[in-house]
């Protein structure tokens, strides 16, 4: 095991200026604030622009976390980025962000693992500096999941929104900034939450627009369960890795699907609500974009500051799961 411990250096964060509140969305499906609220603490999320690809929010979040870092981008050696929705297909949008960023040296790639991705690659990242292989790098979770909404559909209309998160992490110097992180995948679990078309699998082509085949698809209350019992055994597992109890942590940052899983995973935590990071009132499920904009507006806040113990846990399509224990 490599003695080279991992810092997170800087933290930043992007959303898209407008709002869609519950009640614009009572105009657009059949549904209540009452409902959308009780069942999932939502409020409110950001919609990017039209013709605004993901690339367009990493990029501002990208250069907050860069300046917080105090790291120019030619310093980069490594852009990640976690997401789902992609700008096309291909290229990457790591490479497109290191366009937009003028990071001449990193090298850049994407990382699927849907709500998952930006603990995926944060852990691909850390894995990289330990190894010696690279020094600076950027990770972002990034998505514009209204851009595969179906906005005819209640049960997930009200669901997304889109947004960026970004962290710098670089070797520490003195202190171990990730004390553990484990990742998980479920395969076989696939087809409870997934987009059926624009893969190899089904091309996209008029059948599948026609189909309504270009949108996330999920079975919510099957996801739900699974989500509870998943995120609060991987938190056990990676608190008990880093030697430290749930009692240890100033704050938990679980993924933002839904108020109701926030609260269950802690309750079987014992950890306090207050002491659990809460936003999906605001942006709603921003999928590998919700735990680094959690992350930053909890450190821009000054809720958690230098020294704070801070456990994070996500869950998402693949299935895939994860969760770190990390001193800021
Ligand atoms: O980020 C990846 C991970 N994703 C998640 O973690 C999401 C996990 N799942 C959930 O958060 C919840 O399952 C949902 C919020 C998606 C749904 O909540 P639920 O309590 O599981 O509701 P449900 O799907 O079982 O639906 C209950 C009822 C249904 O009516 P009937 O069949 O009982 O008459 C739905 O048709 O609520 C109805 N319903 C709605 N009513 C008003 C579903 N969506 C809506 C809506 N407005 N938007």
């Amino acid at each position: 095991m490599s003695s080279v411990r991992v810092c997170i250096r800087g933290t930043g964060s992007y959303v898209p200026e407008n709002v869609l509140t519950n009640q614009d969305l009572m105009r657009i499906v059949d549904t209540t604030d009452e409902w959308i609220t009780t069942r999932t603490g939502i409020k409110e999320r950001r919609i990017a622009p039209d013709h605004s690809a993901t690339s367009d929010l990493a990029t501002p979040a990208a250069e907050k976390a860069l300046a917080a870092a105090g790291l120019d981008p030619v310093d980069l050696d490594l852009i990640l980025v976690g997401t789902a929705t992609p700008d096309m297909v291909f290229p990457s949008t790591a490479c497109i962000l290191q366009a937009n960023l003028g990071a001449k040296k990193a090298v850049g790639f994407d990382l699927s693992a849907a709500c998952s991705g930006f603990l995926y690659s944060l852990s691909v990242g850390a894995s990289f500096l330990k190894g010696g292989v690279y020094r600076n790098a950027l990770v972002i979770g990034a998505e514009t999941l209204t851009s595969i909404t179906d906005w005819t559909e209640r049960r997930t209309a009200v669901l997304f929104g889109d947004g960026a998160g970004a962290v710098v992490i670089t070797p520490a110097e003195d202190e171990s900034c990730i004390e553990a992180i484990n990742l998980y995948s479920d395969g076989n679990l696939t087809h409870l939450l997934h987009m059926p078309a624009g893969g190899s699998r089904m091309p996209p082509s008029h059948e599948t627009v026609d189909k309504n085949l270009h949108v996330i698809t999920m079975e919510g209350r099957e996801v739900f369960k699974h989500a509870v019992k998943l995120m609060t055994s991987a938190m056990e597992e990676t608190l008990s890795d880093a030697d430290v109890t749930a009692g240890d942590l100033d704050l938990l940052i679980p993924h933002q699907a839904n108020l109701r899983i926030m609260e269950a995973v802690a309750k079987r935590l014992r950890i306090p609500i207050e002491k659990v990071f809460v936003n999906v009132d605001r942006y709603g499920n921003t999928s590998a974009a919700s735990v680094p904009i959690a992350l930053d507006e909890a450190v821009r806040s000054g809720r958690i500051g230098k020294g704070s113990l801070i456990g994070t846990v996500v869950f998402g399509g693949g299935f895939t799961w994860a969760s770190a224990v990390v001193r800021i």
